[in-house]
């Protein structure tokens, strides 16, 4: 589908995200013929440029990162519906401006009023933008024409600051204009994860805890947090991952199959499956927590957190996270979900292993590397896809020894077309009105209501998360985490 008329406004031009994704992501759109010719794009900042100079900015981060090839012909189209309103956020008339602007769009590019305002801000601005939004009377437009609003995470930074802040945006958007981005759930991997439950016979039977012995979900990166010391200190790896990306794959892997895709269906499963997610009793035992120090990825020497630009040298916020969570069903009794991320670990993957029971089986199964078991990992990213893991005997052996064999599925060998960027699907998605694909302020409220007794606990603790060097699989507490329910995690 085609997005209608409509202008984007960004706020947040000079932040990493925007140059990197979003600016990008608008082109590619625009490239593929998904956005409307006189699609429109609004830059707000507290910067003295013309438009041309915000053009330059685009069209910079279009040429180092669009996927789908630079093409002049669509650049200059484009680039006519570029504008740029200098101002601050505090300013009434910058405010005004953009109402000027949106206007001569509507004119001149006949966007039909339409607009969505994406805040690329931090938190703390939510409010005072979306007053002045307000204020200059942008929030309710003529007619039939829409207006929406695009809030990137961190939505919060537990439940009590979550509410607030959604109370602010709720006071000026209807709750069915506002549109919270988790750019995981953009990714087509994250949504194969219900094609792959729930448009099969083959697994659903097997996903419950008759079968599953635990499920271990991973989200690794070797980077470190690059030039985001400001956003990063004092949140930490459960805060920024945890909190959003990681309890979204959880509820899609375990929630029950909703009556239909349509937003509310989907949400309302999402939201029985969070609700029912328990913390054990004892976070010492099920939780780890590191930072990462110095040590090699690749060929390349990395400093430690703690010496990294803009970061409190006596910093206890940790670089790496592993919780283990329980799920108060009947599907999912007794059954373990191990979740852990980090910076600066071994390679960059993230995936979800569906851990099964060993067999009741004569052979010597336990004879294998690694698991020792039947596994099905969706390969979320880099390398997309699924592996099914699963005994077989070893050729030539009179003993029947059987030993872990994998079969695979790989986005790029089954399929011709690569799969969109996330922020493309998701900025399409916002600009038709289309919401399933974003959590609503419930899910939010309930990630917030499992992390907050881990951060407490943490907080409590006072002291320097476990140094893990660069490079490796993070802590040994959480290993030990693992070693203690007798599992070991998976080697991605
Ligand atoms: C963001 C986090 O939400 O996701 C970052 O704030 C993290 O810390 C990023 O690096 C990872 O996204 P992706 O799509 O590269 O896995």
């Amino acid at each position: 589908r085609i997005a209608g008329p409509c202008s984007v406004v960004l706020f947040g031009v000079t932040g990493d995200l925007a140059r990197k994704k979003l600016m990008p992501a608008i082109y590619d759109l625009f490239h593929r013929g998904l956005l409307p010719p006189g699609f429109s794009l609004v830059g707000f900042a507290r910067r003295d440029w013309e438009d041309q100079d915000f053009m330059q900015i685009v069209k910079d981060a279009v040429r180092e990162r669009a996927r789908t090839g630079f093409d002049e012909k669509v650049w200059t189209n484009l680039a006519d519906g570029i504008r740029f309103v200098p101002g601050t956020f505090d300013d009434p008339k910058a405010f005004e401006f953009l109402a000027t602007t949106l206007k001569e769009l509507e004119q001149t590019r006949g966007t039909e009023g339409n607009a969505a305002f994406y805040l690329s801000i931090p938190p703390g601005s939510f409010a005072q933008v979306c007053e002045q939004l307000e204020a200059a009377g942008l929030t309710e437009p003529k007619g039939d024409a829409w207006r929406r609003v695009v809030i990137e995470k961190p939505f919060g930074h537990d439940l009590e600051s979550a509410r607030e802040l959604n109370d602010i945006v709720e006071g000026v958007f209807p709750a069915d204009s506002i549109f919270r981005i988790d750019h995981y759930l953009g990714k087509e991997t994250v949504q194969n994860i219900l094609a792959f439950r729930f448009a099969n016979e083959m697994f659903e039977p097997i996903w419950n805890a008759n079968h599953v012995d635990h499920v271990q979900i991973t989200m690794a990166e070797d980077i470190g947090i690059g030039g985001r010391a400001g956003y990063y200190d004092g949140i930490g790896a459960a805060r920024d991952v945890i909190q959003n990306h990681l309890l979204q794959l959880l509820a899609l892997t375990a929630m029950e199959q909703p009556l239909s895709f349509d937003a509310k269906d989907l949400r309302a499963e999402k939201e029985k499956v969070l609700a029912a997610v328990k913390l054990p009793g004892d976070l010492a035992a099920a939780t780890a927590r590191g930072q990462y120090a110095e040590g090699w990825q690749g060929a390349q020497k990395v400093p430690g957190f703690l010496a990294e630009e803009g970061i409190d040298p006596q910093s206890q916020t940790e670089t790496y996270a592993a919780v283990k969570l329980g799920i108060n069903t009947r599907r999912w009794a007794g059954v373990p979900f191990y979740l852990r991320t980090g910076k600066r670990l071994g390679k960059r993957v993230t995936e979800i292993a569906v851990v099964f029971k060993n067999a009741a089986t004569p052979f010597d199964a336990n004879q294998t590397e690694e698991l020792g078991r039947n596994a099905v990992v969706i390969r979320v990213q880099p390398d997309e896809g699924v592996t099914m893991r699963f005994g077989s005997k070893v050729p030539g052996s009179n003993s029947f020894e059987v030993r872990d064999v994998t079969m695979d599925f790989g986005y790029g060998s089954a399929f011709t077309d690569s799969s969109p960027e996330a922020y493309e699907r998701l900025i399409l998605d916002v600009l038709l009105g289309d919401p399933p694909l974003f959590p609503r302020h419930e899910e939010v409220e309930l990630s917030w209501r499992i992390l907050d007794p881990i951060e407490q606990f943490w907080a409590e603790q006072e002291c320097q998360p476990e140094q893990y060097e660069s490079g490796t699989w993070g802590p040994r507490t959480s290993d030990d985490m693992m070693a203690r329910d007798g599992r070991v995690w998976r080697m991605p």
